[in-house]
């Protein structure tokens, strides 16, 4: 039986098929390629040893997805596939909710008719809104989306919820991340988006290759210990070894929600010299206006997730920084 990884030659999705692979799991990988490239399925096999079926197909064409259905015999899925930018998500909603939701609805469509009822879906921890709390659980449920990016990751939340109220056979694993950052630890496979990134650790790394010229550190006047904001940054294989976990685990339909993070918060000062020092790297950063919709803080509780899952974070920043520099400075 095979595990079908949506959005597997992405960011997440190749650090969770290393982590599937090493436990010898059979793997197949679909995406369309819009914002990752087909080399990554050499790198996997280059750090694994193994080889994974690959489909370059979108989850919203119907007709690749019976083909890929009737042709093997899928187990689960891990759905990364999906549109990710916050700030992109404002200018064109509606290809966030076709590529998001649509996307979704198609899959599941299709995995249903098929006998597949078991899903992994990555969320965020964006679902929570602005709950007027530092720490996030999963029982205080979904709050108002502050853009159109974390209304699709909410909505597919409740599709989800809902779908299994209709059809009790269903597992549904609902994973909210925090901050993934960090790489795998051989430096092959990693984060490093096109053009101007928007997201801290990926800005971090291009100013250190000196591709940028210096970081713009979004307010330093937040009720935070150095004015700057504080978020849950989480190691993205500890993040990818969290899905594994829950496809062991979770066995007996139903609908598991956990958050994704290590629990503790940290500021982006903190991120920036913990940078500059475990890579002796200079990372030149001037201080700018807050970005609209930033919180202040938040940071997991992820206890749920240890108690029912036996997953917790390992990695710290100094790990998740030297990753990510070791990857960058190899590309
Ligand atoms: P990513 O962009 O690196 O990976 C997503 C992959 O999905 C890409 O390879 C892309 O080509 C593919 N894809 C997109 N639309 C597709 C479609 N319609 N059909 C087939 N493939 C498609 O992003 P990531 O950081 O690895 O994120 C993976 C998932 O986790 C996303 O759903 C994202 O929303 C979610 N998430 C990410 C973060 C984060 O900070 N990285 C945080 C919370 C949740
Ligand atoms: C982190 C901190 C910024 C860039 C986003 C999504 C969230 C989830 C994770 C998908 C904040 C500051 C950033 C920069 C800065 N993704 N910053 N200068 O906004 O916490 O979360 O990614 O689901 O939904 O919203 O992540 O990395 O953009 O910002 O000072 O150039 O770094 O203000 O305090 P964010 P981020």
């Amino acid at each position: 039986m095979s595990i079908l990884v949506t959005g597997g030659t992405g960011y997440i999705g190749s650090h969770t098929v290393v982590e599937l692979l090493k436990k010898n799991e059979e793997v197949i990988i679909l995406d369309n390629l819009c914002n990752s490239s087909k080399d990554v399925l050499d790198r996997i096999e280059k750090i694994t040893n193994k080889k994974c079926k690959f489909y370059e197909a979108d989850i919203r064409d119907e007709k690749e997805l019976e083909k890929i259905f009737s042709k093997n015999k899928i187990d689960s899925v891990i759905h990364f596939a999906g549109l990710k930018g916050v700030g992109e998500s404002v200018e064109i909603p509606l290809e966030y909710y076709d590529n998001n939701v649509y996307g979704t609805v198609k899959l599941l469509e299709v995995m249903k008719k098929h006998g597949c009822k078991k899903i992994v879906f990555s969320s965020s921890a964006t679902v929570y809104g602005d709950p007027g709390t530092h720490k996030y659980v999963e029982e205080m449920g979904r709050g108002k989306a502050s853009s159109p990016y974390g209304a699709t990751k909410a909505i597919i939340e409740e599709m989800l919820e809902n779908l299994y109220v209709a059809d009790n056979e269903w597992t549904i694993s609902i994973l909210r991340y925090f901050n993934p950052i960090g790489a795998h630890e051989s430096g092959l496979i990693g984060e490093n988006p096109n053009g101007i990134p928007n997201n801290l650790m990926p800005y971090i790394q291009k100013v250190a290759v000196g591709e940028l010229k210096e970081l713009s550190v979004f307010g330093d006047d937040y009720d935070t210990k150095d004015g700057t904001g504080v978020r849950d940054y989480i190691h993205v294989v500890d993040l990818a070894e969290g899905h594994v976990k829950a496809l062991e685990k979770l066995t007996s339909p139903g609908v598991y929600i956990y958050n994704l993070g290590t629990g503790s918060g940290y500021s982006v000062l903190d991120i920036v010299r913990t940078f500059e020092k475990v890579n002796n790297v200079k990372i030149n950063y001037k201080i700018a206006p807050r970005r609209p919709g930033d919180l202040a803080m938040y940071y997991a509780d992820p206890s749920k997730a240890k108690k029912e899952l036996g997953w917790e974070a390992k990695r710290g920043i100094e790990e998740m920084c030297r990753d990510s520099w070791n990857f960058i400075k190899n590309l």
